[in-house]
């Protein structure tokens, strides 16, 4: 795909086409594009507070939002974390629904020791430049089921039946459709968004180097945490198979308020350190603009997490030749807040 937004786009697609509309749970805690392909398919978004050691969805608050109309649980990787759990993946198959991850912050992160992405039966990845590696703009949509993969390869090009790699697939709809010309028989309404042959020569040169520099992400980001003042900064993360592109930075609930956020944002810009407060998506979607005319109001006290790291989350960025001296000095600059 030529982006990760038209991979959420198309996996929604690809959903309602197999399944029908119903409800999508998702995370608060997001890029907007994961929830505007949700709404733009026809679903309904079922939004479900985080918890705060993997920034993903509160396992113990999912079963509740599961109803007879819910398709799909989407899930998102976090800066680097991984948010799957023993229990989403049991709650998947006891309900029968679809698991779809978005791993675009979150490439080559692993749950129980395997690849997430692996996990959905539809996993969504990007290659925007800021990401762990990048084709400029991209994005790649994982799936181990052919049905799917075919369908996504036509919907990702106009929904040309010739793009389809299924010789059945494409008799099946000449014989259907006679008086078509073979070349222009369009299956669905659809989208061209696919990539280039130059965006991709950058990716997999690319490749070769994630895993040695998600590395020496994931140790910068331990070194991170252990040298964080812990009364000021919250360090429970579940960094167990995280490869952050981002240092994340979150107040203690104990300690935080705006005076001090304020402190934090003044001494951060003084030192000329990059930082983006909310952390994925800006923070909390149900706040935006866009969701006015779909959820005018929601209830404060059912998304306490995801209203805390609105306020006072924050990630800076996390890169391979990022020095450890500059890590300490980063963390020295923001303990004395
Ligand atoms: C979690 C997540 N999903 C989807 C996207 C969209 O990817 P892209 O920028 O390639 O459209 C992003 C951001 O870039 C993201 O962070």
């Amino acid at each position: 795909m030529n982006s990760g937004s038209s991979a959420n786009l198309l996996s929604l697609a690809a959903l309602r086409i197999k399944k029908g509309v119903g409800e999508i749970i998702v995370p608060p805690l997001n890029w907007s594009s994961n929830i505007f392909s949700v709404i733009h398919n026809g679903f309904k978004p079922k939004f479900v507070d985080i918890n705060l050691t993997t920034l993903g969805l509160d396992e113990e608050k999912i079963e509740k939002a599961i109803t007879k109309k819910t398709k799909a649980i989407f899930i998102t990787h976090i800066l680097g974390l991984n948010a799957l759990s023993p229990k989403i993946i049991k709650l998947v198959k006891k309900y029968k629904i679809e698991l779809i991850e978005d791993c675009c912050e979150s490439h080559g992160a692993k749950f129980k020791n395997k690849k997430i992405g692996t996990f959905g039966s539809q996993s969504n990845f990007s290659f925007y430049y800021a990401h762990h590696m990048s084709t400029i703009e991209g994005g790649i949509i994982c799936t181990s089921n052919f049905e799917t993969y075919e369908i996504l390869r036509m919907l990702r090009s106009h929904g040309m039946v010739r793009e389809a790699s299924s010789n059945k697939i494409k008799k099946n709809y000449l014989k259907k459709y006679r008086d078509l010309n073979r070349d222009f028989i369009f299956s669905y309404p659809s989208y061209n968004v696919r990539s280039t042959e130059l965006n991709a020569n950058l990716g997999i040169s690319q490749l070769k180097r994630l895993k040695k520099n998600n590395l020496i992400r994931s140790k910068n980001f331990s070194y991170f945490l252990k040298n964080l003042n812990k009364d000021k900064f919250f360090v429970n993360f579940d960094i167990h198979g995280s490869v952050n592109y981002g240092l994340i930075i979150l107040l203690n609930k104990s300690y935080a308020n705006h005076k001090i956020r304020a402190r934090l944002e003044k001494l951060l810009k003084k030192n000329n350190i990059e930082f983006r407060r909310g952390m994925s998506g800006g923070g909390n979607q149900l706040r935006q603009p866009y969701m006015k005319n779909i959820m005018p109001n929601f209830n404060k006290n059912n998304f306490e997490n995801i209203e805390f790291v609105h306020k006072y989350g924050y990630y800076i960025g996390n890169y391979p030749n990022l020095k450890k001296s500059k890590i300490l000095k980063i963390c020295k600059i923001i303990n004395d807040i």
